[in-house]
């Protein structure tokens, strides 16, 4: 559990418990209806909640963000969105700190996310990356995506770029990394 201090109203942050499903789908749904999220079901959600860090004002649930483990190589911040009304108000950052201090305590050398948001990302460390550098994420998610070749979100990482990115290769899918945009 952690405190931050904003400019405007103090934010908590804490593992999410199944309670909070219905509030976190109701603060990432709107964003995945503009496309800005990918949706998550409430099942989806109910299976990951131990992912899944909330964060408070107020005793209020106006956040939420999700940290999926690949191994010790990599990890990948995931759904993370604030409510509406409290954007710029420090949620985000707060979140994505507990979620980088969640790597930490995993040993993670890497983090990784996919975002249309790189500002925000960029301003809080994160740096751009090529996506092929990630295949774990590439095999896990983009394969079954409609945008696999004309993806617009950017990959940005915080750490070491996995060193074998020629390691993992599922081979029931032929996906030359080299064929996607960078
Ligand atoms: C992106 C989002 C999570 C940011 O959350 P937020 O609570 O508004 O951000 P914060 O108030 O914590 O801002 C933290 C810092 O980032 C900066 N920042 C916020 N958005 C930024 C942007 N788009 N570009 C650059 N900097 C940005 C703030 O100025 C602030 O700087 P400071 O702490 O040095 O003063 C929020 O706008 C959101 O939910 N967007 C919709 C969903 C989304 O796009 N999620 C990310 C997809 S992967």
């Amino acid at each position: 559990m952690h405190n931050y201090s904003s400019t405007k109203i103090s934010v908590r942050t804490r593992q999410a418990v199944l309670p909070d499903v219905a509030q976190i789908h109701a603060i990432i749904q709107p964003y995945a209806d503009s496309g800005t999220l990918l949706p998550r079901s409430v099942p989806e959600l109910c299976e990951n909640i131990r992912d899944f860090v909330v964060a408070e004002q107020e005793d209020r649930v106006v956040g939420c963000g999700a940290l999926h483990l690949y191994g010790m190589h990599l990890a990948e911040i995931r759904s993370i969105a604030v409510l509406p009304d409290r954007k710029g108000t420090g949620v985000g950052r707060a979140l994505v700190e507990a979620l980088v201090e969640e790597s930490r305590r995993h040993h993670v050398t890497c983090l990784c996310l996919f975002t249309r948001t790189p500002g925000f990302f960029g301003h809080l460390g994160f740096t751009v990356a090529r996506r092929q550098d990630l295949p774990d994420k590439i095999y896990k998610d983009c394969v079954c995506c409609p945008k696999l070749m004309d993806c617009d979100e950017i990959a940005m990482v915080m750490g070491e770029i996995p060193a074998n990115t020629n390691g993992f290769r599922d081979p029931r899918i032929a996906i030359p990394l080299v064929q996607l945009k960078p």
